[in-house]
C-alpha cells in the first residue's frame, strides 16, 4: 500500500491528540483511504515533554527543515498558532509545494488571501477545517454538502470560553470576573483570555466562515466586535424576563449583495436553536435557501475533537493526491475569479431590536423624558421594565426598554443624548435582540 508522509510542527495539545489518532487509527483511516498516512516527522522546540501519546524514535526533531521543505514529507499540518513563525513556515511549505492542513484561525483571518493564492499558484492544497468551531465540520460543509444552496446568512456560537461564562452567569447569577476566574481553574479559559472574551476569536471565525458564505476576501477588518466582558448578572435576569437568552453571536448575513458580519453578545429567543447551546459547545447555523435552516453542533475545541478536523482534513488531501487531483475544491468554495471584495452595511446602517437599560435616578419625569428622546429618534418603545426604587431621588433604578426594530445610528444618536441627563446615574447598556435569525 501506498504511503502518504505527513510532517508536524506543533506539538502541543492538538498536535498530540493528531498523532494519537495517527497512530491509535491507522488501519481504519488506511481502509478508508485505500493508503497509509504514515506520521514522518514532528518539529516542535520541546521534544523532552511528556504528551501522553508514545511516538516513534526518531520522529521528533526541534529542526523545522525536517518537516518544511523536506521532499519526503507530502502534507504538513501546522499547530503553532498565531501570526509568527506560523505565518513563514506555512509560506515556505506552500513554496516547497507541500500541502498544508492548519487550525490556525487567526493567521487565516489576517493572511488567508496570500496564503490561498500561494496555494493556488503551486497547484496544492491548504485545508483549515479545525480553524473554525474546532471538530465541527462546519468548512465542508459549506464548500461541499450545501454547494447547490444561495447562502442567504450564517450565524453561531464560535467560542467555548464565552459560551461557558455566559452560560453559568446565566444559570448561578454570578458576575463576569468570578466566572472567568473559575473557567480558568478549570482550563476553559486562557491565563491571558483576552482574544476569546473580546471577541476577537470568534471574529477571527466569522471572517472565514462569511468569505466561504459570499465569495468574498477575506476581511477581518470589516466585522464588527463586541466581547462580552460588560454584560451584567443584572442583564441575564431581565432576559429571562423577556424570554431570551444571551449568547456572543457571530452574524453574517447578505441581504442583496450587501453584507452584515458582526460579533456581540446577543439575545436571542429561548426557543431559538442557538439558545440551547450551552457550556462550552458551539455551533453553527446555516440558512441556506434550498435546505432550510440547519444546525451543526459539537465541540468546538479540545484535543481529541479539534485533531478529528485535521485528521479529516489530511485524508481529504491524501485521497486528492492519490488520484492526482489536487485543488479539486476551491480553497473558499467559489472560483478564485469569482471572490470578490466584499459590499459591507456599516455598522450605523444596520437595524435590529434592543435590549436598553439605564440606571436613572428615580425622580418624576424620567422615563416621559427617555421615552421623549428615544421618540425623536423613530425609537419605539416595545415594553417597559422599571424594578425597585420610589423612595427618594438619591437612589438609582433600573429601567429596562426593548425596542421594535431601529436603526443602530439612530439608536446611538439617542443614547448620546439621553447619557448627558441628569437624571442618568451610568452610561446606559445596550444588547441587540436577534429574532429572525
Ligand atoms: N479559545 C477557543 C475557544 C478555542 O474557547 O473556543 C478554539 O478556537
Amino acid at each position: 500500500m501506498k504511503n502518504i508522509n505527513i510532517g508536524l510542527i506543533g506539538f502541543g495539545t492538538i498536535g498530540a491528540g493528531v498523532a494519537k489518532i495517527l497512530l491509535e487509527n491507522d488501519k481504519i483511516i488506511s481502509r478508508r483511504l485505500g493508503a497509509q498516512l504514515e506520521l514522518k516527522k514532528i518539529a516542535d522546540l520541546d521534544v523532552t515533554t511528556d504528551r501522553g501519546v508514545k511516538v516513534p524514535d526518531g520522529i521528533l526533531t526541534t529542526e523545522v527543515n525536517e518537516v518544511i521543505g523536506n521532499p519526503e514529507i507530502d502534507i504538513v499540518i501546522e499547530l503553532i498558532g498565531g501570526y509568527e513563525p506560523a505565518r513563514t513556515f506555512v509560506e515556505r511549505a506552500l513554496n516547497s509545494r507541500q500541502s498544508v492542513v492548519t487550525a490556525n484561525k487567526a493567521l487565516l483571518a489576517k493572511f488567508g488571501n496570500e496564503l490561498f493564492a500561494a496555494a493556488k499558484a503551486n497547484g496544492i492544497d491548504l485545508y483549515y477545517e479545525a480553524s473554525v468551531a474546532g471538530g465541527i465540520p462546519i468548512i465542508k460543509t459549506l464548500r461541499e454538502a450545501l454547494a447547490g444552496n444561495r447562502i442567504n446568512s450564517v450565524c453561531g456560537i464560535l467560542n467555548g470560553t464565552c459560551n461557558y461564562i455566559l452560560t453559568k452567569m446565566g444559570d448561578e447569577g454570578a458576575d463576569f470576573a468570578e466566572v472567568l476566574k473559575s473557567a480558568q481553574e478549570l482550563g476553559y479559559a486562557e491565563a491571558d483570555p483576552t482574544f476569546d472574551v473580546e471577541g476577537i476569536d470568534t471574529a477571527h471565525k466569522l471572517a472565514l466562515l462569511t468569505a466561504l458564505a459570499f465569495a468574498t476576501e477575506i476581511d477581518f477588518a470589516a466585522i464588527h466586535v463586541e466581547g462580552i466582558t460588560n454584560i451584567k448578572p443584572v442583564d441575564f435576569a431581565f432576559a429571562r424576563e423577556f424570554g431570551y437568552k444571551i449568547k456572543l453571536l457571530a452574524i453574517a448575513k447578505n441581504e442583496a449583495g450587501r453584507i452584515e458580519a458582526r460579533v456581540h453578545p446577543t439575545m436571542i429567543p429561548k426557543e431559538h436553536m442557538l439558545a440551547k447551546i450551552d457550556d462550552v459547545f458551539n455551533a453553527v447555523f446555516v440558512n441556506a435557501d434550498a435546505l432550510g435552516p440547519s444546525l451543526y453542533y459539537g465541540q468546538g475545541a479540545g484535543m481529541m475533537a479539534t485533531a478529528s478536523a485535521v485528521v479529516g482534513d489530511l485524508v481529504d488531501i491524501a485521497r486528492n493526491l492519490n488520484s492526482d487531483n489536487l485543488r479539486r475544491i476551491p480553497d473558499l468554495s467559489f472560483q478564485e475569479n469569482q471572490i470578490k471584495p466584499g459590499n459591507y452595511r456599516p455598522m450605523s446602517e444596520i437595524s435590529s431590536q434592543y435590549y436598553i437599560r439605564f440606571s436613572a435616578h428615580d425622580k418624576t419625569s424620567v422615563l416621559s423624558r427617555i421615552a421623549g428622546i428615544l421618540g425623536s429618534h423613530n425609537i419605539s418603545i416595545a415594553s417597559v421594565i422599571q424594578q425597585g426604587g420610589g423612595d427618594g431621588d438619591a437612589v438609582t433604578v433600573p429601567i429596562v426598554m426593548q425596542t421594535h426594530k431601529a436603526l443602530e445610528k439612530n439608536l446611538r444618536a439617542a443614547l448620546d443624548e439621553i447619557d448627558q441627563l441628569d437624571i442618568i446615574a451610568a452610561p446606559t447598556a445596550v444588547i441587540r435582540m436577534e429574532s429572525e435569525l
